[in-house]
């Protein structure tokens, strides 16, 4: 058997909306209690149709707002509660999620007490969205399910089963212990790493450029985005809020990542330069292409049996432009892949985009690389010698950034 998960020192503000399952919220707020969280309980108008706010009150032993204006005009603290629960919660868990909510939260709607303390958040946001009949796979629903998870938000999938309706179909709140246990995977991957990066912004770029010849061509590479979104997922454990910036990726990107798709390397370049005032640090690991054809042709081009030639101009090089740009106390790190003299040359990339650090691989080594789930590279800095990580992705992608903030160089 499982041990249940201890929560013992973690805040959690449980959210309530109105769904039928939010009678078993009551449990649900025991049962996190039992495993050692101190819990506080926020109430959509709609879910108090199914559960009394007293119930929810009398086990939290504090008050359940519902709306954002007090109906005491207690202003010592009601006016800006949302402001200071947000801050108190190490986790929010909104169960039962209804299709409204999840609709309001991933378009930024602040309507009552709940939507404005997620608004509000810093912490992981979790959700466990319960719907009847065909709700949960509805275009509409699809879509801000997708959104949600672009935005950041941590979804538990519902279960498959009997609802409320006597229809048979996916909606249903899962158990008490697949919420508990899907919640201490956030908070212990939150928490065994140090969170050397918590308070910075970090944007990772990730994946191949394409760059169209006309609408069913394009120059591009094989990456398949791994070892980015392993820095990404890499930067969140260390407790930065990460943003990743990618084109094509072979995997999902896991939760509680906040995502922007691009498809060229000037859409790339566009979507640095909007970030860059914002950012701290900057993991540059897209595979961009260095040039793109010189015109984009609206129509299919057609053999007509001669040689064709294909003008191309370079593209724009978003890490170099970083380097110019470079606020004090941003930290910028590029990767390299070289087919020869790998140190001399991700050196020497290191000085011409004015970059604090390269991460260099060498093309061709088996079983590494672009395609590959490992990866053998040389972290260079303006300081030190090289040193040398091999491994999986997702183990070097720690240790790099380890390596990296733990020397003094914020
Ligand atoms: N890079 C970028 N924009 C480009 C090309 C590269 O931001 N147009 C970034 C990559 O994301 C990587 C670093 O620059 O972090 C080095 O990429 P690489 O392709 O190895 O180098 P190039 O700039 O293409 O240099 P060269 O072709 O001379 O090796």
């Amino acid at each position: 058997m499982t041990p249940s998960p201890t929560f013992e020192g973690k805040r959690i503000i449980l959210g309530v909306t109105g769904g039928i399952a939010a009678y078993k919220s009551a449990v649900l707020l025991r049962d996190l209690q039992k495993s050692g969280a101190e819990v506080r309980c926020i109430m959509t108008p709609s879910a108090l149709r199914f559960l009394g706010k007293d119930t929810m009150s009398a086990l939290t032993r504090q008050p359940v707002p519902v709306d954002v204006f007090p109906a005491d005009s207690d202003v010592t603290e009601s006016w800006s509660r949302h402001i200071q629960w947000a801050e108190w919660a190490d986790l929010m868990l909104v169960a039962p999620c209804t299709a409204n909510t999840l609709a309001k939260i991933t378009h930024g709607l602040s309507d009552n007490m709940l939507t404005s303390t997620i608004l509000a958040a810093r912490c992981p946001i979790v959700l466990s969205a319960t719907m009847d009949g065909g709700m949960y796979e509805s275009p509409a629903m699809r879509m801000n399910r997708e959104l949600a998870k672009k935005l950041g938000f941590h979804l538990i999938e519902p279960e498959h089963g009997y609802l409320a309706s006597g229809l048979e179909d996916k909606g249903r709140l899962p158990e008490n212990k697949a919420i508990l246990n899907y919640i201490a995977e956030i908070l212990s991957s939150n928490n065994t790493s140090p969170h050397i990066l918590s308070g910075k912004k970090v944007v990772v770029t990730a994946g191949p450029t394409r760059e169209y010849l006309d609408p069913v061509r394009f120059l591009s590479n094989p990456s398949t985005g791994r070892m980015g979104v392993a820095m990404a997922e890499a930067a969140k454990k260390l407790g930065a809020e990460v943003t990743l910036i990618h084109g094509k990726l072979a995997d999902p990107v896991p939760d509680g990542i906040k995502t922007i798709e691009i498809i060229s390397a000037d859409d790339l370049f566009n979507a640095v330069q909007s970030h860059h005032e914002a950012t701290d640090v900057f993991v540059m690991a897209a595979a961009v292409s260095d040039f793109k054809p010189a015109t984009r042709e609206e129509h299919k081009v057609k053999k007509d049996g001669a040689e064709m030639q294909i003008p191309l101009q370079p593209t724009p090089d978003s890490l170099k432009w970083l380097g110019e740009n470079r606020r004090n106390g941003k930290v910028l790190i590029g990767f390299a892949m070289e087919t020869e003299n790998l140190i001399e040359a991700a050196t020497d990339k290191l000085n011409r985009k004015k970059a604090d650090f390269i991460i260099a691989n060498t093309i061709g080594k088996s079983g590494s690389g672009f395609e590959s789930d490992r990866n053998d590279v040389f972290l260079i800095g303006t300081k030190g010698t090289p040193s040398a990580f091999s491994g999986t992705k997702k183990d070097i992608a720690e240790k790099l950034l380890l390596s990296i903030f733990d020397n003094g160089s914020e």
